[in-house]
């Protein structure tokens, strides 16, 4: 899933309707995964029915949230940047509350009061709900904590509120939580066990989002693949099944899905993309090294020719899938060699895009208990400065086999460089921009690639 930073806070139209009568303003950022915007508007939601309206002014709010990410220690460190900023406005206005949630919440508990003395509220990614509760408690003038994560919570009956989504496109989550484990991943231990949404409920989501003129939908998962729901007939429905039916019960809107696990991506996933036109061609099949030997260590559970062979799954079943990807330089004993192979996998598959990393330790996880972080930081660097490197003559290539072909593409908005122009997204997951000619966001048009610079194609709509 890709790292996302969401600062600036739109009040949305449905929310000032929920909130007509609200007295409270919350001020609220999101750090961290797709999973984590999703989730801020889940408590956006939350707080709504407790007399919150949201500001995207610090000086006005009443509550300031920060929704953290514990994934490498540059997220934290970056959200302890922030915290201090909020310092200052605590002691401009005394009664401010001041609350972490999230996995960075999750992770450190009631460690963070003591060292973060200005924060009133610490609240995990499993304990939303109790969120009115716990403000209560501080406002009767104690600290409040709350980081229980469950087996069952999966918000299912919540309809988040959209606050800072471009009115076109929206999150679902289908999944929470995640049982992989894979050795260097924080997110088990922030987020808890892995559990699969009621497909009734999820329908009953994307429906709102139809009815609101939402046109493309996200399904969220750590782990789509993963996704198992027995329904009241004792039907089990797998992640392929939940696709079919969201596809076809709103053959209008388009369907995306993040993230997919090598281990677990079948074929049957991949047929059902090619089956449904509205169902987006594009895979993000996070690799992370191109090495067999380092993948044991990562516990991937998954070898370069099982990762190679479900590539080669995707371009037979989807030929015009673009396929993206992680990659973390430098974990524990890589070689040389081992780097190398990362570097060839990386040519043989040709990715679109890649999220690239650079292996940060975390706290309890297997591979900090076990393993030396033995990488030194400059070799880590040159390794991934390599890996970008690779990657851009990669997206390079994509790009200019676009050049002359026509996309569908769904329209988010108009161009920052020019009012004349629009932009928008085709299936493939590629940002185009176009002249505006008579159309407008949400309408989806087919769009042709007249040229590229290195992240954006530019083309012209072809009635
Ligand atoms: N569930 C998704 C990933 C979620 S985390 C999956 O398994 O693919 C997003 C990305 O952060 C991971 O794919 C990985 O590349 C990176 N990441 C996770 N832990 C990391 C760590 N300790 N150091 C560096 N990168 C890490
Ligand atoms: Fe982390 Fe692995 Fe789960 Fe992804 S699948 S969230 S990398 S443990
Ligand atoms: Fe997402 Fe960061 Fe948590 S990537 S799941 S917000 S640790």
């Amino acid at each position: 899933m890709s790292d996302i930073n969401i600062k600036k806070i739109k009040t949305d139209s449905d929310l000032e309707i929920k909130n007509s009568n609200a007295t409270q303003k919350l001020y609220i950022e999101t750090y961290g995964c797709q999973m984590n915007v999703n989730d801020s508007e889940i408590v956006v939601s939350i707080l709504a029915e407790n007399n919150y309206a949201t500001t995207d002014d610090i000086k006005e709010a009443d509550l300031i949230l920060i929704n953290t990410c514990s994934i490498r220690d540059n997220a934290e460190q970056r959200i302890r940047g922030r915290l201090t900023l909020f310092r200052q406005e605590k002691k401009r206005k005394p009664d401010l509350i001041i609350g972490i949630i999230g996995c960075m919440a999750e992770r450190i508990k009631e460690k963070l009061l003591e060292q973060e003395k200005l924060v009133d509220i610490i609240v995990g990614p499993d304990a939303y709900r109790d969120l009115p509760n716990l403000l209560q408690q501080v406002e009767d003038g104690q600290k409040a904590v709350n980081v229980l994560l469950s087996r069952e919570e999966t918000y299912a009956d919540i309809s988040p509120v959209r606050y800072a989504a471009n009115g076109v496109s929206a999150f679902v989550s289908i999944m929470r939580g995640c049982d992989n484990m894979c050795s260097y991943c924080v997110v088990p231990f922030t987020r808890g066990r892995e559990r699969s949404r009621d497909v009734k409920s999820i329908l009953r989501e994307v429906g709102e989002l139809v009815d609101n003129n939402f046109k493309e939908v996200t399904l969220l998962g750590q782990n789509v693949d993963k996704y198992k729901f027995e329904q009241e007939n004792g039907a089990v429905l797998n992640f392929a099944s939940l696709l079919k039916v969201v596809a076809e019960t709103y053959p209008n809107i388009r369907v995306r899905f993040s993230t997919s696990y090598p281990q677990d991506m079948n074929d049957e996933v991949l047929e059902t993309m090619a089956s449904h036109k509205n169902i987006c061609k594009h895979i993000h099949l996070p690799v992370q090294s191109g090495s067999t030997r380092i993948l044991d260590l990562m516990k991937r559970g998954y070898s370069q020719e099982w990762y190679l062979n479900r590539i080669d799954a995707i371009k037979r079943i989807i030929p015009d899938c673009d396929i993206s990807t992680d990659i973390i330089s430098g974990f524990c004993t890589e070689t040389e060699d081992d780097h190398k192979e990362t570097l060839k996998v990386m040519e043989t598959v040709g990715y679109d895009f890649a999220f690239m990393f650079k292996y940060s330790e975390r706290p309890n996880t297997f591979a900090a208990r076990k393993f030396e972080d033995d990488v030194p930081e400059d070799i880590k660097t040159r390794r991934l400065n390599e890996i970008i490197a690779l990657q851009q003559v990669l997206s390079e290539k994509a790009n200019a086999s676009k050049v002359g072909k026509v996309f569908e593409v769904l329209i988010e908005g108009t161009s920052k460089k020019s009012p004349n122009d629009l932009f928008g997204r085709s299936s493939q997951n590629n940002t185009i921009v176009f002249p505006k000619k008579t159309y407008k966001k949400g309408d989806l048009v087919n769009v042709k690639v007249l040229k590229h610079t290195s992240a954006t194609l530019i083309g012209e709509i072809v009635d």
